[in-house]
């Protein structure tokens, strides 16, 4: 189909689904500690802690799920940060192949990926969820949808809204957090998936959003570019992902996205504003290519109207006449932004950009802690590895 530049106007409502991250099998109790000496204790955010035998020739993941523990992963290949953890203590060894969800301020502030993670030692893994967190809400399950909707915001972005087929509204069917991303097959292949994080909220389920940087010869981009549909059947998997709102109210947030990394930050953006709870000033600094390529201005203008404690700097690296932002990548803004050790800051994709923001950011003064990344990094299956 031929793509039509369209501008929206964005009217997003409801609250965001109570918090819950991926993933998988029935909750089942977890075994007791192997008959062994070495053991890893996982420690969930509401304290609740199980202590697993570990294999040091299998990554900490496995060790876990064989022992029946509720953890969150998707990829298992490194590259989709959801099984992202802190080592609280011991040590483990991060065995990468390719391309890594894991930015060097992380490694260096004891952040590991339990999917590429071995001990051979006492460890304790601390989860960035509590021990509930798949009781309540949808778990990450298959779901066909229907395209609603495919528009060019930019000559490489595009947004491609589907509505979720037989959706049930009772708080569970395909509940996310804000800031997490979904799995979508390829119409047409059989086996080609590709993740996109939603830049709606949850109240705007069934309606489910995405924008997709178009690449050159890829599966997806092709797809949406040449022969996507209104009508179109897609099959979604989800949700995944840890990249969600942390901290409480009153702390300064900072979001920091190039490009089509925007989409999980309005996500989390929309999901404060609506909420029960007042929203924490926020700072959003929003980067791409070209000013002439700026996308998704509307919506951000109207977060600025609606929202009393938002500030958004734009930077682009090349401006265009008339472009009242920054010159250069969302690494310019960060003095002004005078980061401060309590602030909340989450950085999301390209992976160079991301691992660049995120050092500088430590070297700014935020707590390594309080740093928190979503890298868009190319599906195993694209790169051949
Ligand atoms: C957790 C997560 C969330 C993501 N969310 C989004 C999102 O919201 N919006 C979005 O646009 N993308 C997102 N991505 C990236 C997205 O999943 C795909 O990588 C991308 O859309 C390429 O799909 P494609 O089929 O068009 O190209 P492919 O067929 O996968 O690849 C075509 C060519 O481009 C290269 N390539 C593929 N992906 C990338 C990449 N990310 N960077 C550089 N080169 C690449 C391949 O190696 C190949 O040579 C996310 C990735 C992850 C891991
Ligand atoms: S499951 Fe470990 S990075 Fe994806």
């Amino acid at each position: 189909m031929q793509l039509r530049r369209h501008r929206r106007g964005v009217a997003q409502t409801g609250r965001p689904a109570r918090p819950r991250l991926p993933e998988q099998e029935a909750m089942t109790p977890p075994a007791p500690a192997a008959a062994t000496s070495t053991a890893a204790t996982f420690v969930y955010e509401d304290g609740v802690s199980r202590q697993v035998g570990i294999d040091p020739d299998k990554t900490l993941l496995d060790c876990a799920l064989a022992a029946g523990l509720e953890v969150g992963y998707q990829c298992r290949g490194g590259t989709c940060g959801t099984c992202i953890v802190r080592i609280g203590a011991g040590s483990i060894e991060q065995r990468f192949t390719g391309a890594s969800a894991l930015t060097t301020a992380e490694r260096n502030a004891g952040m590991a990926l339990m999917c590429r993670a071995y001990a051979d030692a006492d460890v304790r893994i601390e989860l960035p969820y509590t021990s509930t967190w798949t009781s309540g809400g949808g778990r990450p399950g298959l779901k066909s949808a229907t395209v609603t909707a495919v528009v060019a915001e930019a000559d490489d972005v595009v947004r491609l809204e589907v509505e979720l087929d037989d959706w049930v509204d009772d708080g569970e069917d395909f509940a996310f957090t804000p800031g997490q991303f979904a799995r979508v097959r390829v119409p047409g292949t059989d086996d080609q998936w590709r993740s996109y994080s939603m830049f709606t909220v949850p109240d705007d389920l069934p309606r489910v959003g995405f924008v997709v940087r178009l690449l050159p010869g890829g599966a997806m981009s092709d797809y949406l570019v040449s022969r996507c549909e209104i009508g179109d059947r897609v099959d979604l998997e989800g949700p995944f992902g840890s990249f969600t709102a942390r901290g409480h109210e009153g702390e300064r947030h900072i979001l920091i996205a190039g490009g089509t990394g925007l989409a999980p930050l309005l996500s989390i953006i929309d999901g404060f504003r609506l909420g029960t709870a007042k929203p924490p000033p926020i700072h959003l600094v929003f980067g791409v290519s070209d000013a002439a390529q700026l996308f998704f201005a509307e919506e951000l203008e109207l977060r600025r109207l609606w929202m009393k404690d938002i500030s958004i700097t734009l930077c682009a690296d090349r401006p265009a006449s008339g472009f009242q932002g920054r010159t250069g990548s969302p690494l310019v803004a960060l003095p002004d932004l005078h980061v401060t050790p309590d602030d909340r800051c989450y950085v999301s994709g390209p992976p160079a950009m991301v691992g660049a923001v995120a050092e500088a950011l430590l070297d700014h003064g935020a707590t390594a802690t309080r740093v928190y990344t979503e890298q868009f990094l190319a599906d195993k299956e694209s790169t051949h590895e």
